[in-house]
């Protein structure tokens, strides 16, 4: 049999996460505000959520999830060539907050940047991540996804302030030649329509005067379109490779709601086992949702090597994306 060509791809060889220890449960934000625990969990699946101590910015917790996959991976800090940090709560507008990990990290010949690309942050930076590698630009580089969101809060809105936590979450690629049915991304696909850039959004920031900007969002809007545009970034992503529902080992999707990912797994028909959920002890952790969830993926042994993921999210912009990756 003639021998099958190597493809180049941009295989995850270490994984990192990286949490708060200071963890607030359903019934310590009804001490806050009025709210109840059935409450949360009956719309959302969410039971506790971590939240950031003063120390621990984005920056912080990105580097020490950022620290572990280098490790897991053993590359050195020297040898990796960037690091895309996917934030909507960075450390200061600048310096980004790649370029205070890549410091904090001691990666002095990486380059790096943030994206903002609110909670599908991690997926852009895995796209962007992956033509990097493919085109022979960089050999390894480090996508986290950090967040910081108790700090974009308002504690005066019962219907955003129980949703979201704090956390990191880092992913090492390195470009390898493999065979066809061997690791790596197999495909991303993203997308974005800013007609619903009022949806969600943060009604301030430093451009705007004296308004320092809070989270809002219109939720059942956003429900309304999640789950149809996911499952077009899902069936695009599977038609690309060939694949059916069938062919995915386990979905590891944005962690926003449970109720959105139940859907999105029922499309599919996918059994629960093979869903990965972690929505019910971080909440929402925007673009540190998928890398968190992946870590504890590996760990319980679903995102064990071989087996064929696929990775979704959906946040404000709207943006929206997917990707398949071979652990
Ligand atoms: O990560 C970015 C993407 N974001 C998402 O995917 C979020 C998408 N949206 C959602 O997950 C859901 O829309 C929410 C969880 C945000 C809300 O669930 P819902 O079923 O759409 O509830 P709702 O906003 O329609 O509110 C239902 C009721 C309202 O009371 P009335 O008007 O029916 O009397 C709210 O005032 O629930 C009330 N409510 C609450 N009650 C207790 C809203 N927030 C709370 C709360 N505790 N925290």
């Amino acid at each position: 049999m003639a021998e099958q060509p190597l493809l180049k791809r941009a295989v995850l060889t270490g994984a990192g996460a990286y949490l708060p220890a200071q963890i607030l449960t359903n019934e310590d934000m009804a001490k806050r505000v009025d709210t109840s625990d059935e409450w949360i969990v009956e719309r959302t699946g969410i039971r506790q959520r971590h939240f950031a101590a003063p120390h621990e910015t984005a920056a912080y917790m990105g580097a020490e999830a950022g620290r572990q996959a280098m490790e897991k991976a053993g590359l050195q800090p020297e040898a990796l060539g960037a690091i895309i940090v996917a934030t909507s709560t960075p450390d200061q507008p600048f310096p980004a907050t790649a370029v205070r990990i890549q410091a904090a990290l001691g990666a002095k010949n990486a380059f790096g940047f943030d994206l903002s690309a609110a909670c599908s942050g991690f997926i852009y930076g895995l796209s962007i991540a992956d033509a990097m590698l493919r085109s022979g630009q960089v050999k390894s580089v480090l996508v986290i996804g950090t967040e910081v969101f108790s700090r974009l809060l308002n504690f005066e809105d019962r219907a955003t302030c129980v949703l979201f936590g704090d956390g990191a979450g880092a992913a090492l690629l390195e470009v390898r030649e493999v065979e066809k049915s061997g690791p790596g991304l197999l495909s991303t696909h993203l997308y974005a329509d800013g007609t619903f850039g009022d949806i969600l959004y943060v009604d301030g920031g430093i451009g705007q005067k004296d308004k320092p900007g809070h989270l809002v969002m219109h939720g059942r809007e956003v429900f309304r379109h999640a789950v149809n545009l996911l499952a077009g970034a899902v069936s695009d992503a599977l038609a690309e490779n060939n694949l059916t529902a069938a062919d995915i080992d386990l979905l590891v999707p944005h962690q926003a709601n449970k109720r959105i990912i139940d859907g999105v797994g029922k499309k599919l028909g996918l059994p629960a086992e093979r869903v990965a959920i972690t929505v019910d002890q971080h909440a929402n952790t925007s673009a540190a949702s998928i890398p968190l969830a992946l870590v504890s993926a590996i760990q319980d042994g679903r995102a064990a090597p071989g087996r064929l993921l696929l990775l979704e999210a959906l946040g404000g912009g709207l943006t929206w994306g997917s990707a398949l990756l071979r652990m």
